[in-house]
């Protein structure tokens, strides 16, 4: 095992969003809802719903990733895949990964801190790397969460959607990185965002299918006290201030929680990513996707400061200062991508229908 000091780096990033569009207004037909509502209280203008499986849109952004660091599969050593919607629970999402990008080399496991599971997994690749333990990390946040909506509940069928992003975390040299982190945990609050029976305590043949509950305001409160806080507190833990910032990168879990994220570090619009009118919140997928369009976009710059904070079930949240390395340009492309497939977000959420019936 190397144990020499080095950095950890982001070197490759990637998303996969699946094609199927469901608009706000297609919600009107499922729940009593209105665009006006959504748009006006969360941001979210449309969602996508995946006709693959959360492996499948982890592969395809795992691909893109790879490619943009230039790395092979071979020469990955650890797969983690934050994600609270696996395929399945045995084996793990990680090791379906593992198996359809041919990372034969590497160690896989799943990783579920919800909506914060990317940045619990970024935290745990760079202390990996830096450990001298590994040395290329295969990061990924994947969810396919409409599986978990019942549109007769309006306060949470509207909010969620599916995707993917990756990131390669890698050993360097350069001084960059992470600079310092919190991560969080309040256990006792767990019941304000939960999906019952999802695991053991599930009743043996009831046949039940579970879904996301959600006390909204609540999580709302703690959402915008924690993302907006921790995000202080590490930019100062990194001997820097909020002026030093040149992207926050957020959760994107309604825009009026990262409004208010920040105005608490009282950052400039323009300084702030946001696409959650894209794709609503797409838990643990939201930030690596918004990094991957935000590097694309030219929106990250050599040596940039960046914070990413988030917030979900445990309840957990987390936040990171990082500075980026000096390369912005991908090494190469790839072009994997979902099978393709000509049916509808009403049409894929038909199963979801007949379980629990429309809210209207
Ligand atoms: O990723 C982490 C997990 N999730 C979050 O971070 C979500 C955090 N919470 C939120 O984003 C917001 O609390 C929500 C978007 C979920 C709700 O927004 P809100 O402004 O907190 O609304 P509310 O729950 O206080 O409801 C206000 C009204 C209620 O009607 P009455 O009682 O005032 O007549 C709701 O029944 O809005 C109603 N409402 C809706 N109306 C139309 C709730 N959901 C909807 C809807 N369409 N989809």
């Amino acid at each position: 095992m190397d144990r020499t000091a080095v950095h950890a780096a982001i070197t490759g990033w990637g998303k996969c969003v699946p094609p199927a569009v469901l608009s706000n207004t297609d919600l009107e037909t499922l729940t009593q809802t209105s665009d006006e509502w959504i748009t006006s209280r969360t941001g979210i203008k449309e969602r996508r719903i995946s006709h693959a499986e959360t492996s499948d849109m982890a592969t395809v952004a795992a691909f893109q990733a790879q490619a943009a660091a230039g790395k092979d599969p071979t020469d990955l050593d650890m797969v983690l895949v934050a994600t609270c919607s696996p395929d399945r629970l045995i084996p793990s999402a990680a090791t379906m990964v593992q198996h359809k990008v041919g990372a034969v080399n590497a160690a896989a496991m799943d990783l579920n801190a919800a909506c914060s599971g990317f940045l619990y997994g970024l935290v745990m690749a760079d202390q990996m790397v830096r450990s001298g333990a590994f040395k290329t990390i295969l990061l990924i946040g994947a969810e396919k969460l409409h599986y978990f909506l019942d549109f007769t509940d309006r306060s949470t069928s509207v909010l969620f959607g599916d995707g993917a992003g990756a990131v390669i975390v890698e050993a360097t040299d350069e001084a960059v990185g992470l600079l310092s982190f919190e991560l969080g945990t309040d256990g006792s609050q767990g019941e304000i965002l939960c999906a019952p029976g999802t695991g053991t305590e599930g009743h043996v043949g009831s046949g039940e299918h579970p879904t996301v509950k959600m006390d909204g305001p609540a999580i709302f409160r703690r959402a915008v006290d924690a993302m907006g806080e921790a995000s202080i507190r590490v930019i100062e833990s990194a001997g820097l201030s909020p002026e030093d910032v040149d992207l926050l990168i957020p959760h994107q879990a309604n825009v009026r929680i990262i409004d208010a994220t920040a105005r608490r570090l009282k950052l400039d619009p323009a300084k702030v990513y946001v696409n959650i009118a894209s794709y609503g919140n797409t838990s643990a997928a939201t930030i690596p996707i918004a990094l991957a369009e935000a590097v694309d976009e030219g929106r990250v710059g050599p040596g940039d400061l960046l914070v990413f904070a988030a917030f979900g079930a445990g309840l957990t949240w987390a936040a990171v200062a990082f500075r980026w390395g000096h390369r912005v340009e991908p090494l190469g492309t790839s072009d994997a991508a979902l099978e393709p497939t000509d049916v509808t977000a009403l049409e894929l959420l038909q199963g979801n229908v007949d379980a629990y019936g429309k809210g209207i």
